[in-house]
Protein backbone atom coordinates (compact mmCIF):
# COMPACT_ATOMS: atom_id res chain seq x y z
CA UNK A 1 0.00 0.00 0.00
CA UNK A 2 1.36 3.63 -0.92
CA UNK A 3 1.26 6.53 1.31
CA UNK A 4 0.58 9.73 0.10
CA UNK A 5 0.37 12.66 2.11
CA UNK A 6 -2.57 15.67 2.74
CA UNK A 7 -0.84 18.58 2.85
CA UNK A 8 0.38 21.64 0.82
CA UNK A 9 2.60 22.19 4.30
CA UNK A 10 6.05 21.96 3.21
CA UNK A 11 7.84 21.71 6.85
CA UNK A 12 5.32 18.30 7.32
CA UNK A 13 6.00 16.92 3.72
CA UNK A 14 9.84 17.45 4.44
CA UNK A 15 9.28 15.90 7.84
CA UNK A 16 7.42 12.96 6.56
CA UNK A 17 9.83 12.35 3.05
CA UNK A 18 12.87 12.15 5.26
CA UNK A 19 10.68 8.96 7.08
CA UNK A 20 11.17 7.22 3.56
CA UNK A 21 7.54 6.06 3.95
CA UNK A 22 5.97 8.87 1.95
CA UNK A 23 4.82 7.77 -2.01
CA UNK A 24 3.34 11.06 -3.01
CA UNK A 25 1.78 14.41 -2.19
CA UNK A 26 -2.25 14.95 -2.48
CA UNK A 27 -2.92 19.36 -2.34
CA UNK A 28 -6.18 20.65 -3.18
CA UNK A 29 -7.83 24.46 -3.12
CA UNK A 30 -8.37 24.34 0.83
CA UNK A 31 -5.30 23.40 1.57
CA UNK A 32 -2.83 25.79 -0.37
CA UNK A 33 -5.45 28.59 0.89
CA UNK A 34 -4.19 26.78 4.53
CA UNK A 35 -0.45 26.76 3.54
CA UNK A 36 -1.08 30.72 2.50
CA UNK A 37 1.15 30.66 -0.20
CA UNK A 38 1.53 31.04 -3.78
CA UNK A 39 0.17 28.22 -5.56
CA UNK A 40 2.64 27.62 -8.88
CA UNK A 41 5.80 27.79 -6.91
CA UNK A 42 4.46 25.82 -3.76
CA UNK A 43 3.84 22.69 -6.06
CA UNK A 44 7.16 23.65 -7.45
CA UNK A 45 8.33 23.00 -4.40
CA UNK A 46 6.98 20.32 -3.67
CA UNK A 47 7.91 18.37 -6.49
CA UNK A 48 11.60 18.72 -5.44
CA UNK A 49 11.04 17.05 -2.23
CA UNK A 50 8.74 14.14 -3.33
CA UNK A 51 9.75 12.55 -6.56
CA UNK A 52 5.97 10.37 -6.57
CA UNK A 53 2.92 11.61 -7.78
CA UNK A 54 1.60 15.45 -6.55
CA UNK A 55 -1.86 16.47 -6.83
CA UNK A 56 -2.74 20.13 -8.31
CA UNK A 57 -5.91 20.86 -8.64
CA UNK A 58 -7.22 23.30 -11.00
CA UNK A 59 -9.39 25.65 -10.14
CA UNK A 60 -11.91 26.35 -12.97
CA UNK A 61 -14.69 24.46 -13.57
CA UNK A 62 -15.38 24.52 -17.30
CA UNK A 63 -13.92 22.13 -19.80
CA UNK A 64 -12.10 25.21 -21.73
CA UNK A 65 -10.64 26.90 -18.76
CA UNK A 66 -9.54 23.57 -16.76
CA UNK A 67 -8.09 21.93 -19.76
CA UNK A 68 -5.58 25.40 -20.17
CA UNK A 69 -4.56 25.21 -16.64
CA UNK A 70 -4.13 21.57 -16.31
CA UNK A 71 -1.23 22.31 -19.52
CA UNK A 72 0.20 25.26 -17.25
CA UNK A 73 0.41 22.89 -14.11
CA UNK A 74 1.65 19.71 -15.87
CA UNK A 75 4.33 21.52 -17.49
CA UNK A 76 5.62 22.55 -13.43
CA UNK A 77 7.15 19.14 -13.24
CA UNK A 78 7.26 15.67 -14.39
CA UNK A 79 5.46 14.39 -11.38
CA UNK A 80 2.48 16.62 -11.36
CA UNK A 81 -0.65 14.37 -11.40
CA UNK A 82 -3.73 16.77 -12.69
CA UNK A 83 -6.49 16.92 -9.98
CA UNK A 84 -9.95 16.81 -12.02
CA UNK A 85 -13.43 17.46 -10.32
CA UNK A 86 -15.79 13.96 -10.93
CA UNK A 87 -18.20 15.93 -13.10
CA UNK A 88 -18.79 15.69 -17.18
CA UNK A 89 -16.31 18.29 -17.51
CA UNK A 90 -13.80 17.22 -15.13
CA UNK A 91 -13.74 13.59 -16.89
CA UNK A 92 -13.26 15.06 -20.20
CA UNK A 93 -10.41 16.86 -19.49
CA UNK A 94 -9.30 13.24 -17.68
CA UNK A 95 -9.94 11.64 -20.88
CA UNK A 96 -7.58 14.36 -22.87
CA UNK A 97 -4.99 14.34 -20.37
CA UNK A 98 -4.90 10.54 -19.52
CA UNK A 99 -4.80 10.15 -23.56
CA UNK A 100 -1.65 12.24 -23.81
CA UNK A 101 -0.09 11.15 -20.77
CA UNK A 102 -0.45 13.15 -18.19
CA UNK A 103 -1.44 11.91 -14.77
CA UNK A 104 -4.66 12.53 -13.61
CA UNK A 105 -5.96 12.76 -10.35
CA UNK A 106 -10.34 12.58 -10.62
CA UNK A 107 -11.31 13.85 -6.99
CA UNK A 108 -14.15 14.39 -4.76
CA UNK A 109 -16.22 10.81 -5.80
CA UNK A 110 -18.76 9.98 -3.68
CA UNK A 111 -19.93 6.82 -5.36
CA UNK A 112 -19.10 3.69 -6.84
CA UNK A 113 -20.92 4.78 -10.22
CA UNK A 114 -18.53 8.02 -10.07
CA UNK A 115 -16.18 5.85 -9.68
CA UNK A 116 -16.44 3.35 -12.77
CA UNK A 117 -16.94 6.78 -15.33
CA UNK A 118 -13.36 8.03 -14.12
CA UNK A 119 -11.72 4.57 -14.57
CA UNK A 120 -13.14 4.92 -18.21
CA UNK A 121 -12.09 8.30 -18.54
CA UNK A 122 -8.30 7.11 -18.04
CA UNK A 123 -7.98 8.26 -14.91
CA UNK A 124 -4.74 7.63 -12.64
CA UNK A 125 -6.25 8.23 -9.45
CA UNK A 126 -9.55 7.71 -8.40
CA UNK A 127 -10.32 9.93 -4.81
CA UNK A 128 -13.21 8.88 -2.89
CA UNK A 129 -13.89 10.67 -0.03
CA UNK A 130 -14.49 8.07 3.14
CA UNK A 131 -13.94 11.08 6.01
CA UNK A 132 -16.85 13.37 4.45
CA UNK A 133 -19.76 10.50 3.70
CA UNK A 134 -19.11 8.99 7.28
CA UNK A 135 -19.88 12.72 8.56
CA UNK A 136 -23.03 12.69 6.76
CA UNK A 137 -23.73 9.21 8.49
CA UNK A 138 -23.47 7.29 5.44
CA UNK A 139 -20.12 4.42 5.55
CA UNK A 140 -17.33 5.69 3.55
CA UNK A 141 -15.80 2.52 3.65
CA UNK A 142 -18.41 0.44 2.07
CA UNK A 143 -17.73 2.84 -0.91
CA UNK A 144 -14.21 1.91 -0.65
CA UNK A 145 -15.20 -1.87 -0.83
CA UNK A 146 -18.16 -1.30 -4.15
CA UNK A 147 -14.55 0.16 -5.78
CA UNK A 148 -12.04 -2.59 -5.04
CA UNK A 149 -14.46 -5.28 -6.20
CA UNK A 150 -15.42 -3.30 -9.17
CA UNK A 151 -12.29 -2.20 -10.29
CA UNK A 152 -11.09 -6.24 -9.80
CA UNK A 153 -13.79 -7.51 -11.96
CA UNK A 154 -12.21 -5.42 -15.13
CA UNK A 155 -8.30 -5.80 -15.48
CA UNK A 156 -8.34 -3.47 -18.69
CA UNK A 157 -8.83 -0.56 -15.47
CA UNK A 158 -5.71 0.59 -14.78
CA UNK A 159 -6.86 3.34 -12.11
CA UNK A 160 -5.90 3.32 -8.73
CA UNK A 161 -7.89 3.74 -5.90
CA UNK A 162 -6.56 6.55 -3.12
CA UNK A 163 -8.36 6.72 -0.70
CA UNK A 164 -9.03 10.18 0.84
CA UNK A 165 -11.00 12.25 3.35
CA UNK A 166 -8.94 10.04 5.74
CA UNK A 167 -9.61 10.87 9.46
CA UNK A 168 -8.02 8.42 11.78
CA UNK A 169 -6.04 4.75 11.41
CA UNK A 170 -8.68 2.93 10.99
CA UNK A 171 -10.14 4.19 7.88
CA UNK A 172 -6.12 3.16 6.47
CA UNK A 173 -6.39 -0.22 8.14
CA UNK A 174 -9.92 -0.89 6.73
CA UNK A 175 -8.36 0.21 3.21
CA UNK A 176 -5.66 -2.12 3.21
CA UNK A 177 -7.35 -4.84 4.28
CA UNK A 178 -9.70 -4.34 1.01
CA UNK A 179 -7.17 -3.66 -1.00
CA UNK A 180 -7.03 0.11 -1.78
CA UNK A 181 -3.97 0.87 -3.67
CA UNK A 182 -2.68 4.11 -1.86
CA UNK A 183 -4.51 6.32 1.37
CA UNK A 184 -3.55 9.82 1.31
CA UNK A 185 -3.54 10.83 4.78
CA UNK A 186 -3.10 13.89 7.07
CA UNK A 187 0.19 14.06 8.75
CA UNK A 188 -1.18 13.51 11.95
CA UNK A 189 -2.98 9.91 11.16
CA UNK A 190 0.09 8.95 9.47
CA UNK A 191 1.50 9.86 12.75
CA UNK A 192 -0.75 7.88 15.04
CA UNK A 193 0.02 4.71 13.01
CA UNK A 194 3.60 4.31 14.89
CA UNK A 195 1.38 4.88 18.83
CA UNK A 196 0.88 1.71 20.38
CA UNK A 197 0.62 1.85 24.58
CA UNK A 198 2.52 -1.50 24.76
CA UNK A 199 5.24 -0.57 22.29
CA UNK A 200 5.84 2.66 24.75
CA UNK A 201 5.74 0.17 27.98
CA UNK A 202 7.66 -2.15 26.59
CA UNK A 203 10.73 0.19 25.39
CA UNK A 204 10.56 1.79 28.48
CA UNK A 205 11.06 -1.45 29.95
CA UNK A 206 14.30 -2.10 28.06
CA UNK A 207 15.58 0.83 28.35
CA UNK A 208 15.63 0.28 32.40
CA UNK A 209 16.57 -3.18 32.15
CA UNK A 210 19.71 -2.53 30.25
CA UNK A 211 20.70 0.53 31.64
CA UNK A 212 20.61 -1.85 35.13
CA UNK A 213 22.98 -4.70 32.95
CA UNK A 214 25.85 -1.44 33.03
CA UNK A 215 27.08 -2.72 29.41
CA UNK A 216 27.29 -0.47 26.10
CA UNK A 217 27.22 -1.99 22.68
CA UNK A 218 29.39 0.96 21.15
C1 LIG B 1 -7.93 14.43 -1.26
O1 LIG B 1 -7.18 14.49 -2.20
C2 LIG B 1 -8.43 15.59 -0.53
O2 LIG B 1 -7.47 16.61 -0.59
C3 LIG B 1 -8.66 15.34 0.92
O3 LIG B 1 -8.40 14.00 1.29
C4 LIG B 1 -9.94 15.88 1.45
O4 LIG B 1 -10.02 15.62 2.83
P1 LIG B 1 -11.02 16.39 3.82
O5 LIG B 1 -12.38 15.81 3.65
O6 LIG B 1 -10.46 16.10 5.18
O7 LIG B 1 -10.96 17.84 3.44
Amino acid sequence: MKFFVDTADINEIKELAATGLINGVTTNPSLIKKSGKEFIPLIEEICDIVSGPVSAEVASTDYETMIKEANKLKDIAENVAIKVPLTEDGLKVCKELSDGGTMVNVTLCFSAGQAILAAKAGASFISPFVGRLDDISSDGMNLIADIVTIYDNYPNFDTEILVASIRNPMHIIESAKMGADIATCPANVIKQLYKHPLTDAGLDAFVKDWAATGQSIL
